[in-house]
């Protein structure tokens, strides 16, 4: 018997190398590599049989409409880009309990309606924990096929006597295969078996849904690896502490990956929230606050009032901190950085806290502007009216850049009760369309902050 050849690869990201490493060269992280068995015979490599095609003009390739159908969650459908598509493999990631099995599982009734044929291999629970929870939510369907199975060849077997057109795999770290020496969950079962069920969604035109827990420590691999094989990757986040969850699309081959769901996780499962600006802006204090502003970003294709504030004050550090919570730190800097030169806000000795309410992550540089106000405010100890709202980009020489959207932006704020706007010059948006809201325009920072500051006065 030829000697086992091993690897040391990267739990986080795949990366492989000969010897141990602390610190992974790709990815940075620390302490998780793992020595896993290569596979000397090479029929081990995945099987992927390809079709015998030949090149074709591209005017005579006949489309078959790709068939979506809905998870009968709208806010799952919407980051989906319009439902799942068949023979798509989709790859729903997030830290253990945030509620994948859940939102998996509350979709069982709409996929099978039509008597269309569901399989859901639960890995990590008994069949009957399944069907207590699907008591718990309501969910109830004679074409959903419950599998309690963590070897792979026997849930091969299943999916050609069963022949489902949706099968979901509830965790891909749980599930392990015969053929592969390495233990369950490494790198290596996880890709090999990703790459069979990439298979069978091709091959066999059956959706796969394939649930990867997101690990923090370095004996499982994390669906990084998985990331570059699936055709759509979604991230469900949410606070640990708080009952809302968010849905983000990561990667989608089938529609646009700006698109963010929003849910509140109740003991009978995931609501939608179809209003999210009111839940993020529910526990906003009415009063003014120096250092607190609502600023309009763009989700996807639909607009967000959320809540930015800064804290400013003298640092007891020898250097200043900046401590940037859902903004993008080297943004923040460069906000900082323009306030400095443009405004003559001295920040060299003060510390600079920002944070976005919500947990929310904003990288859209339409957010600059509201950030750059709570800080300026905080710093003179003045405040932004709570009925104005905030858009605008900055540029280095202190210029307001003109947004996408801002005509929804504004009206999400008009339909909130807002009663003020902020906007940049350029975008030229006219008055006479919004009734309830003031538009006030603005072509430098120095204008935006004065048109805040002067409504203090007066
Ligand atoms: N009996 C229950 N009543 C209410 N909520 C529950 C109950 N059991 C679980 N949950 C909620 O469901 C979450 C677990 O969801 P689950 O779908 O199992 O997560 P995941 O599959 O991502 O690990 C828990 O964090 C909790 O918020
Ligand atoms: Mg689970
Ligand atoms: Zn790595």
């Amino acid at each position: 018997m030829a000697k086992l050849k091993t690897k040391w690869i990267c739990q986080n990201c795949g990366y492989e190398t000969a010897k141990y490493l602390g610190k992974c060269p790709d990815c940075g992280q620390w302490n998780t590599f793992v020595e896993e068995v290569v596979e000397t015979n090479s029929n081990n490599q995945s099987k992927v049989v390809l079709n015998d095609t030949k090149p074709c003009l591209i005017d005579e390739i006949e489309v078959d409409k790709s068939i979506r159908f809905t998870t009968g969650i709208e806010e799952f459908d919407r980051v989906l880009g319009g439902g799942l598509v068949q023979g798509s493999i989709v790859l729903l990631a997030g830290d253990p309990g945030i509620g994948k099995s859940t939102i998996l599982l509350q979709t069982g009734k709409s996929i099978c309606k039509d008597g269309r044929k569901a399989l859901y291999v639960s890995a990590e629970e008994s069949a009957s924990q399944v069907k207590l929870r699907a008591q718990r939510l309501g969910v109830k369907s004679n074409s959903l096929y419950i599998y309690s199975q963590t070897n792979f060849e026997a849930i091969k077997r299943q999916i050609e006597e069963i022949k489902p057109e949706i099968l979901i795999i509830d965790s891909i770290q749980a599930v392990y295969s015969d053929e592969i020496t390495s233990s369950p969950g490494s790198v290596s079962q996880i890709r090999e078996c990703t790459n069979i069920l990439m298979d069978i969604a091709k091959n066999k035109n059956i959706t796969v849904v394939v649930i990867g827990h997101v690990t923090k420590e370095g004996n499982i691999a994390g669906p990084k690896v998985l990331e570059h094989m699936v055709d759509t990757v979604i991230y469900f986040e949410g606070d640990r502490y708080k009952s809302y969850r968010l849905l983000r699309c990561m990667k989608n081959r089938f529609g646009t990956t700006n698109e963010v769901g929003v849910f509140n996780m109740c003991d009978d499962g995931l609501h939608e929230i179809s209003n999210p600006s009111e839940m993020f802006l529910n526990e906003r204090t009415q009063n003014n606050t120096p250092g607190s502003v609502v600023i309009a970003t763009n989700e996807g294709t639909r607009p967000l009032l959320i809540e930015i504030q800064a804290l400013v004050g003298t640092t007891p550090y020898p250097s200043p901190r900046r401590v940037s919570n859902g903004i993008d730190y080297n943004r923040l800097l460069q906000i900082l950085a323009v306030l400095e030169k443009r405004i003559g806000l001295n920040l060299s000795k003060q510390d600079v806290y920002v944070n976005v309410i919500g947990g929310l992550d904003i990288d859209e540089p339409a957010a600059d502007l509201g950030v750059a106000l709570a800080v300026a405010t905080c710093a003179r100890d003045v405040c932004v009216s709570p009925d104005t709202v905030i858009v605008g980009e900055i540029g280095l020489s202190g210029e307001i850049r003109a947004v996408n959207n801002l005509d929804k932006r504004i009206k999400e704020a008009e339909k909130l009760g807002f009663k003020n706007i902020i906007v940049p010059a350029s975008n030229k948006i006219k008055q006479d369309e919004f009734k309830n809201i003031k538009i006030k325009e603005a072509s430098r920072l120095i204008d935006a902050i004065t048109a805040c500051v002067s409504k203090q006065n007066n």
